[in-house]
């Protein structure tokens, strides 16, 4: 779906929230930013890393049949000319004449001539590839035209025959990664749904050719499914066949998964049937042999084929947050109710004042958690303002030592979404805590 200048109330407080509380920031801000690049803060770097984390486990370690890998963002060019991005990844662009603003012309209303901002004439659309060009090599006459990788994608199937070799392997079996790619993307915006640099986590699973459609149905299921796993709002997701014109120029079928954000359904998630399309490019291109003996029928050389899935990682830390996002308007506060697998803290730990004995207690209770989990203390400012700060980054549990604590050897948690308090024993916070947070 296109993507519509950001103008959503709800959008709007939550890039508030994320630059108050320490998520995301404008890249280079003191310098007046850079459009669509974003930097992730102390609580971003958390709840991102625990996104891909999780990503890591349940699509590699977890699983028999999916290795890793973590290849160069730098490749040879030829890579992108066998991969076909060099002569179709591309987007159809106008710019205005007069303000020489630049839009994709599939974002903008059918048959619009006018710019929407100023008014003035539209050029002739014309095709703007989305890769971003640099130089390798340090003088002029011996460095050679790179791209900056717009997908993971490549530099698994280039090590297609590298993995098999090194590995023992037997289809079906997939090849995940996790890293940057960039695109010069012409419209950006809504926060961090499109931007100029991003992270992918990817996994190409590779499959007797003729079990497209059965991988396929599977992949985009399983998907779906580890959204829902993340606590996002079921009712918000929701899986959409791609119509013949949306295809990439690599793919015969392709599932989104999608949330509903504030701007409407967009795309979190690419599953993609690929086909044998890569490793026949690559074999063409490279002259190499990058297929599979398939022991299990006669040993006959095949291509596999491949069912693909693409997720972004900025994409899924924004429809987090975005479904985390709660106005909790009887009690004149915001809260961030993220699954507590997510939380950047699972639980904060207070003095209720810095006097008789209350820090000392905090103190130890807050060394003793942190060597299990990830916890913070915080002793500044009001109790009130301490909840509220924990409320914003989400964390799901505080835990107050007060006068009483001295003599009953108890504190005070506190639940983030029902603002339940209960009296527990210090010694039995810990597991308390475990059984809670389910980890
Ligand atoms: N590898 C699919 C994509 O980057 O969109």
């Amino acid at each position: 779906m296109a993507t519509k200048p950001m103008s959503y109330p709800i959008m709007e407080k939550l890039v508030a929230l994320s630059r108050r509380r320490g998520f995301l920031f404008q890249s280079s801000e003191i310098y007046d930013g850079i459009n669509a690049v974003y930097d992730y803060g102390p609580m971003g770097v958390e709840l991102k890393r625990n996104i891909k984390d999780l990503w890591w486990q349940d699509m590699v370690r977890s699983r028999e049949d999916i290795l890793g890998m973590d290849t160069a963002i730098l490749m040879h060019p030829r890579v992108w000319e066998a991969s076909g991005h060099v002569n179709n990844f591309h987007d159809p662009m106008t710019e205005c004449k007069k303000c020489r603003r630049r839009y994709r012309v599939d974002h903008l209303p059918e048959g619009t001539k006018d710019c929407p901002e100023c008014g003035g004439e539209l050029a002739e659309a014309k095709q703007f590839n989305l890769m971003f060009r640099t130089k390798l090599g340090s003088t002029d006459e011996g460095s050679m035209d790179v791209y900056l990788r717009p997908e993971t994608a490549q530099g698994i199937f280039v090590n297609f025959a590298n993995v098999v070799a090194s590995n023992r392997v037997k289809l079906p079996f997939g090849i995940a990664q996790l890293g940057k790619a960039f695109r010069n993307e012409i419209t950006t915006g809504n926060f961090i749904f499109r931007t100029r640099e991003f992270e992918q986590m990817e996994m190409e699973f590779f499959i007797h050719p003729g079990e497209n459609a059965r991988w396929l149905e599977y992949w985009a299921e399983e998907r779906l499914n580890w959204y829902k796993s993340l606590g996002i709002s079921p009712e918000k997701l929701r899986l959409r066949a791609h119509g013949p014109d949306e295809l990439a120029h690599y793919s015969s079928a392709c599932y989104d998964v999608e949330y509903a954000f504030p701007y409407g359904f967009s795309e979190v998630e690419g599953i993609a049937d690929r086909g044998t399309y890569d490793l026949d490019q690559h074999n063409a291109f490279s002259k190499k042999k990058l297929d599979y003996i398939d022991q299990e029928n006669g040993g006959v050389r095949i291509v596999p084929a491949v069912i693909e899935t693409s997720a972004g990682v900025d994409r899924s830390v924004l429809t987090v947050m975005t479904d985390a996002f709660w106005e909790d308007e009887a009690n004149e506060r915001i809260v961030m109710r993220f699954s507590p697998k997510l939380a950047p803290y699972k639980a904060a730990v207070f003095p209720l004042f810095k006097k008789e004995g209350m820090p000392e207690i905090a103190r130890k209770l807050y060394e003793q958690l942190r060597r299990h989990t990830a916890v913070i203390y915080d002793d500044g400012g009001s109790i009130g303002k301490r909840y509220r700060r924990q409320d914003e980054i989400g964390t799901p549990f505080c835990l107050t030592v007060d006068h009483e604590s001295l003599n009953d050897h108890a504190v005070t948690l506190r639940d983030r979404d029902s603002l339940e308090q209960i009296r527990i024993p210090i010694g039995k916070v810990p597991d308390i805590l475990k059984e809670k947070i389910g980890l």
